[in-house]
């Protein structure tokens, strides 16, 4: 990205110190709620001096957060804070760590997660209809904020871009996902919420939902093993989901351990209907 950014006030981005006063921080209504933390619609000032105030949301350390969760929570703040800023990849804005509970401030995705989006900006059955993405003559009418076809290939192409970000430094996202993935004010994806693949077995045993069982390649069902490669397999996973507007994958297959067995046996998610043989 290039320009200025607002959200990220009088500092700079190579900053070496990203300490926000919590008095600037406040917290309005929880988003979301994990083992270890809880996620905060907030308002920050964009800077102490400043009466500018901007959205941030939130991530902060539950009072009774284990060891595990703690470790986790400053993993993350530390792969945050050496990412450069990505069009397609939640920016950290500042932490608060002087005193607990640790917060993290990270910029705001009024959307939700993109799997929220897509339900919500589902056309009407007889608006689908994907037949050549390649041509003009996309047979998807798009009345009232509803996805095309042509808007859906570049919320994956988004998401793309921000996963071969997150490959420059190494990073495993491991849990890919529609939930996973936040949607900006403006319509655009927004990865988030990445922490070491080293972590991935010990977090399995901290993290309340356990392994994501429908988003993982047939070896990482194996062995529990994951990798760039496995990472590949959840876009691929996702981009049905995109296609699906939101639907949950192998929705007929009502287990967990059902769609593990299936998939280790060489069933794969079908082809949308709506959808070409070449996409
Ligand atoms: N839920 C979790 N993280 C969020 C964020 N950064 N913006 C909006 N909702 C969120």
């Amino acid at each position: 990205p290039t320009g200025v950014d607002e959200t990220q006030g009088q500092y700079g981005r190579m900053r070496q110190y990203w300490e926000i006063p919590r008095k600037d921080v406040r917290l309005m209504d929880v988003l979301a709620t994990g083992s270890y933390c809880e996620v905060w619609r907030a308002k920050m000032k964009k800077n102490s001096d400043s009466k500018d105030i901007t959205k941030v949301a939130v991530k902060k350390v539950l009072d009774d957060a284990s060891e595990q969760g703690r470790k986790f929570f400053l993993a993350e703040m530390e792969v945050l804070k050496m990412l450069k800023t990505h069009p397609s990849v939640i920016k950290l804005i500042g932490c608060y760590t002087l005193n607990e509970p640790w917060m993290l401030m990270v910029e705001y995705a009024k959307e939700g997660t993109l799997q929220k989006y897509l339900q919500k900006h589902r056309p009407g059955e007889q608006e689908v209809q994907i037949n050549n993405v390649n041509e003009q003559s996309v047979h998807m009418k798009t009345t009232n904020n509803k996805l095309d076809a042509h808007r859906l290939l570049v919320l994956a192409a988004q998401v793309v871009s921000g996963l071969l970000h997150l490959q420059k430094f190494k990073l495993i996202y491991y849990r890919l996902s529609a939930s996973s993935v936040l949607v900006s004010k403006c319509g655009i994806c927004k990865l988030s919420g990445f922490g070491f693949p080293q972590d991935v077995t010990e977090r399995n045993l901290y993290e309340k939902d356990s392994y994501p069982i429908r988003w993982m390649a047939p070896e990482s069902l194996k062995d529990r093993v994951f990798t760039v490669k496995s990472d590949v397999w959840a876009y691929g996973i996702l981009v049905w989901e995109i296609l699906n507007f939101g639907m949950k994958p192998y929705h007929d297959i009502e287990s967990n351990d059902s769609v593990q067995d299936q998939v280790l046996s060489g069933y794969r998610l079908p082809q949308p209907t709506h959808c070409s043989t070449e996409l």
